[in-house]
């Protein structure tokens, strides 16, 4: 296999866990890079906790994560400080630092992850923020901000290293409409322009079908993904669980 047919993210035979148990298993997708994948379920399906398997945070009982070609649970730590630089994760809660402020929550992993210096991480700070139209809100703490202001100011934490690897758990959930959609497409955009492959969580059917090249929908009642494909494939021949999910108001036919 050459280099460049490496996909981004290979995620092979991964048993996700909670800590009650097992969640899901044989879970098996891949992004490829600059695509943009959509992961769907019913609430309390796994999706966050897929998506901590997913970025290294919780030790799978079964299977792999690869990042770059990397496995991320078997790598050195030296690997694996390296796959963390090129992956941003923006968390459901945005999950700020609650006693930093803004400033403080993008350069932190700046300096822990990049070792960059106090001005360069200064300079970084202030364009990401610029970027996602927070300008002035680097000084503030997360409880000063709204709730908008504080999905954005998790964006620019996650953007902050320009990462070729983008997580994201439901980027535009408790946002007014516009504003959630306004959030979609400068993700979007920002990802569009450095080839970056984003992998999202999301609750929002629109923005799947708009925007993902490929969706994994995880169904808590069979512990399993149900189907992966592009959404728009999902939506006219994919199991009608998929269907009914993809298209709520229609009502259902037979498969
Ligand atoms: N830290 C935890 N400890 C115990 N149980 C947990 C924990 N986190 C999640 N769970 C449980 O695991 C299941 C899956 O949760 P998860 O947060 O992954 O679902 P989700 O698909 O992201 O849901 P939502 O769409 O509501 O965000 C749920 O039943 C939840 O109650
Ligand atoms: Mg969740």
């Amino acid at each position: 296999m050459t280099r460049s047919s490496t996909p981004v993210l290979l995620v092979q035979d991964l048993s996700v866990h909670n800590a009650q148990g097992l969640l899901l298993e044989g879970v098996d997708f891949q992004a490829d890079a600059g695509e943009v994948v959509a992961v769907v379920g019913a609430s309390g399906s796994g999706k966050s906790s897929l998506l901590r398997h997913l970025a290294g945070l919780q030790v799978p009982a079964q299977g792999s994560v690869q990042v770059f070609g990397h496995d991320l649970y078997r790598s050195d730590a030296g690997t694996l400080q390296q796959l963390r630089q090129r992956m941003g994760i923006m968390f459901q809660g945005g999950a700020l630092w609650t006693s930093l402020s803004v400033n403080e929550n993008i350069e932190l992993p700046l300096r822990l992850l990049a070792g960059m210096g106090a001005p360069e991480r200064a300079a970084r700070a202030r364009a990401t923020l610029a970027l996602v139209g927070l300008d002035d809100a680097g000084h503030k703490l997360p409880a000063e901000l709204s709730g908008g202001m504080r999905k954005r100011a998790a964006l620019a934490r996650a953007l902050a290293l320009e990462p070729a690897l983008l997580l994201l758990d439901e980027p535009g959930s408790g946002l007014d409409p516009v504003s959630a959609a306004k959030l979609d497409d400068l993700i979007l955009q920002l990802c569009r322009q450095q080839g970056t492959t984003i992998v999202k969580v999301t609750h929002d059917m629109a923005s799947v079908l708009h925007v993902a090249d490929r969706m994994v929908f995880l169904d808590r009642q069979l512990g399993r993904v149900a189907a992966v494909g592009h959404p728009r494939e999902l939506l006219d021949h994919g199991p009608p669980a998929v269907r009914a999910f993809l298209n709520p108001h229609q009502p259902s036919r037979p498969s």
